[in-house]
C-alpha cells in the first residue's frame, strides 16, 4: 500500500474549497507519459497554480502503474527542487469499477473518480458510495456524475448527451458522500463537439442548469469534463503539415471562464494538451524530415505543451497564483 501523502500528494478538498470561495477552477490535466507530465508540473510551476495530474484507465495502461507512481512522486520532487510549493493531485480519471479505484488508492492516488453516469441513477449512487466508503478510509476524495456527456468517455461512451437532471443532485450528493460531482451542461470529449453549419456558431453551454445545480447544492465543487477549446491554431498547423481533422470545434475559453467563476472548481483538459502536442510534432517533422531524434520533436511539443498550461491557468481557469496560498 502506497500511501499517496508520503509521496507528497495532497488530496482535493482543500483545492476545491479554495476554488469555490475565490472563483476560479483547479487544471485537470490528463497525461500519459514523461513530455506531458514535464510540461503540466513545469507550466503549473511557472504560473504558481495547483494541478491535478489526472490518469485515465487507458493511460494507466498504457504507461505501466508502477512507473505512474514513481513518476506523480517525481513531480512532487520536481516542483519542491525548483522552489515551489504548488499542491499536486493525483487523480483517476473516469473509473469504471469499484476495484480499479481500491488498485489506484493502494498505489498512491489522493483522489478517484467513479463514472456511473451510464448506470441508473440507483445503481451509480450504490456503486460510488461503495467506492466513497473506501476513499474516505483512506483519506482519499471521490467524484461523481451525474449526467451523460456526448462522444466518448473513457469507456463509457453515448451516442447522445442526457443533461444532468438538477433535481437529482441533492439526493445523489447526500446519498454517495462524494466530495465533487461531474454535471453534464453541453461540453463533451474529444476534438469534435459540435457538428456545425456553415455559418452556425458553438451552442452556449447550459449555464441555466449549472445555476439550478449550485442552487440545489450551495458551495459544492462541481467539475466539468470535456473542457477542451479545440484552440483553432493547434488545429490550423496540423491541418498545414499533413493532418486532416476538418470540423474539429470545443468550447470557447470565455465560456470556461464564466463556468471558473461559479461553483465550478475542476476543469478536465486532455484533448487541448494532445493537439498542442501533435501540431508541434508534426511541424518539426514535416520541415526537418531527416530527423529521428526523439528529443528534437518531443521537447518542442513538450514546451508548446508547457505554454498552453500557462495560457489556461492563466486566462482560463485563473488558477494562477493560488499554488504557494495552498501549498
Ligand atoms: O475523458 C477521457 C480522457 O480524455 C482520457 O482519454 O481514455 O483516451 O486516455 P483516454
Ligand atoms: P477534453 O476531451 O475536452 O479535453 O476533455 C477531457 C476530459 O474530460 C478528461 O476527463
Ligand atoms: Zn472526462
Amino acid at each position: 500500500m502506497v500511501n499517496y501523502k508520503d509521496i507528497g500528494l495532497v488530496n482535493s478538498k482543500k483545492l476545491f474549497a479554495a476554488a469555490v470561495k475565490g472563483g476560479f477552477a483547479i487544471p485537470a490535466y490528463n497525461f500519459n507519459n514523461l513530455e506531458q507530465l514535464q510540461a503540466i508540473v513545469l507550466g503549473c510551476v511557472e504560473s504558481d497554480s495547483p494541478v491535478i495530474l489526472q490518469v485515465s484507465k487507458g493511460a494507466r495502461e498504457y504507461a505501466n502503474q508502477t512507473l505512474l507512481r514513481y513518476m506523480a512522486e517525481g513531480a512532487v520532487a520536481m516542483a519542491r527542487e525548483m522552489g515551489s510549493k504548488i499542491p499536486i493531485v493525483l487523480h483517476l480519471d473516469h473509473g469504471n469499477s469499484f476495484e480499479l479505484c481500491k488498485s489506484c488508492i493502494e498505489t498512491g492516488f489522493s483522489s478517484v473518480m467513479l463514472d456511473g453516469s451510464h448506470l441508473s441513477f440507483d445503481e451509480n449512487i450504490a456503486l460510488t458510495k461503495k467506492v466513497v466508503e473506501y476513499a474516505h478510509d483512506h483519506d482519499v476524495t471521490v467524484e461523481g456524475e451525474l449526467g451523460v456527456l456526448a462522444g466518448i468517455e473513457d469507456e463509457v461512451s453515448a451516442e447522445h448527451s442526457s443533461y444532468t437532471k438538477p433535481e437529482e443532485v441533492e439526493e445523489f450528493v447526500g446519498r454517495t458522500g462524494v466530495d465533487s460531482l461531474a454535471i453534464s451542461i453541453g461540453t463533451s470529449h474529444g476534438a469534435y463537439k459540435f457538428k456545425l453549419k456553415p455559418g452556425e456558431s458553438v451552442p452556449p453551454l447550459r449555464f441555466d442548469i449549472l445555476t439550478e445545480v449550485e442552487k440545489r447544492i450551495p458551495g459544492f465543487a462541481i467539475v466539468l469534463h470535456g473542457a477542451s477549446s479545440v484552440m483553432p491554431k493547434y488545429v490550423e498547423i496540423i491541418n498545414a503539415y499533413g493532418g486532416k481533422l476538418d470540423g474539429a470545434v470545443g468550447i470557447p475559453e470565455e465560456q470556461l471562464r464564466k463556468a471558473a467563476a461559479s461553483a465550478v472548481c475542476k476543469i478536465n483538459i486532455d484533448s487541448d494538451g494532445r493537439l498542442a502536442v501533435t501540431a508541434k510534432i508534426r511541424e518539426v517533422l514535416t520541415k526537418n524530415p531527416g530527423e529521428f531524434d526523439p528529443r528534437k520533436y518531443l521537447g518542442p511539443a513538450r514546451d508548446m505543451l508547457k505554454e498552453l498550461i500557462i495560457h489556461k491557468n492563466q486566462n482560463v481557469l485563473g488558477s494562477a497564483g493560488h499554488g504557494k496560498n495552498l501549498g
